[in-house]
């Protein structure tokens, strides 16, 4: 059953077949540095983009070839990549799905600078049903109907979008923090990537944001997705657009997120960011 493939760990659920238990531990003792650069978000949010973007960034600015051969996620894989993981060159790009309170505490005892990524909770939630309907070894849902319930009471992997939310709207405008959304991105890539730039500290000439942005423009990653990803690429990069939602919910489930995305974040600066 789907229930079996979810593992849960301080009583939220994350994907069995990616997440375990020793990891979890062994993260604990992970030191972050300063010039680590943390991307965190929701799952389905752009967090592929937002990496691309950001090894793009490094290897145009920088003379030495960074690649990024552990899977960024941190929370994700086995328990000794943390041991790898400290021969990296600087800067690491470490993107995470985990909840606010959850993140290793070096990342904030070091002063590690955050990227926060958001994205309309009904597009999220969209992308990461079909996520879940198209990809071998993830665990498929029955309907649409079934995915909806399960995201709007976090029982879904990474849990809840809104409890995310609450918890990072507290947060947005503290030292080291960003935020930035996919419809921003979205409406103005060349505008974002500056933003980015500017917030680690890096300094791009305005041909090389331009060229990071064309490389980051939705066809250009899908059409190298197979390359990067293998055949999970055709569903990490699905559709990329903003109000695909409309194709799946019923009036009375947008009323209801809406309702939902109210009562927890009606009134806040993320509302006003994701322009909801
Ligand atoms: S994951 O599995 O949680 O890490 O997925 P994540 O990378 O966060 O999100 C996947 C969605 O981001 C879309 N995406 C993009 N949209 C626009 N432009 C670019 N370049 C881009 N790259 C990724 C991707 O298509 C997924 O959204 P959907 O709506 O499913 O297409």
């Amino acid at each position: 059953s789907l229930d079996d493939l979810l593992f849960f760990y301080q009583g939220i659920p994350y994907p069995a077949p990616v997440c375990s238990a020793e990891t979890f531990q062994a993260l604990e003792i992970f030191e972050a540095r300063r010039d680590d650069m943390v991307v965190v978000s929701y799952p389905k949010s752009g967090a592929n983009w937002l990496i691309q973007l950001l090894n793009d960034l490094v290897f145009t600015t920088s003379q030495t070839k960074h690649e990024n051969v552990e899977l960024p996620f941190i929370e994700c894989g086995d328990p000794e990549k943390y041991q790898r993981m400290k021969q990296f060159p600087s800067p690491r790009i470490l993107a995470t799905h985990l909840h606010y309170d959850k993140l290793p505490k070096s990342i904030f005892k070091n002063k590690a600078k955050i990227l926060v990524l958001f994205r309309n909770p009904k597009d999220t939630a969209a992308s990461f049903f079909h996520f879940h309907n198209n990809t071998p070894d993830v665990p498929h849902y029955n309907s649409w109907d079934q995915f909806f319930s399960a995201f709007m009471n976090g029982k879904v992997s990474w849990g809840s979008y809104f409890d995310q939310a609450v918890a990072w709207n507290r947060h947005l405008e503290d030292e080291n923090v960003m935020i930035i959304t996919y419809e921003d991105l979205k409406e103005n890539l060349a505008s974002g990537v500056k933003q980015i730039a500017e917030f680690f500290g890096f300094s791009p000439t305005a041909e090389q944001i331009q060229s990071i942005a064309e490389r980051g423009s939705f066809q250009a990653m899908r059409e190298r997705s197979q390359e990067i990803y293998g055949s999970v690429g055709a569903t990490l990069f699905r559709k990329g657009a903003v109000g695909d939602w409309k194709n799946l919910f019923t009036e009375a489930q947008s009323q209801e997120m809406d309702a939902k995305f109210k009562e927890c974040l009606g009134g806040t600066k993320l509302e006003a960011h994701l322009k909801y």
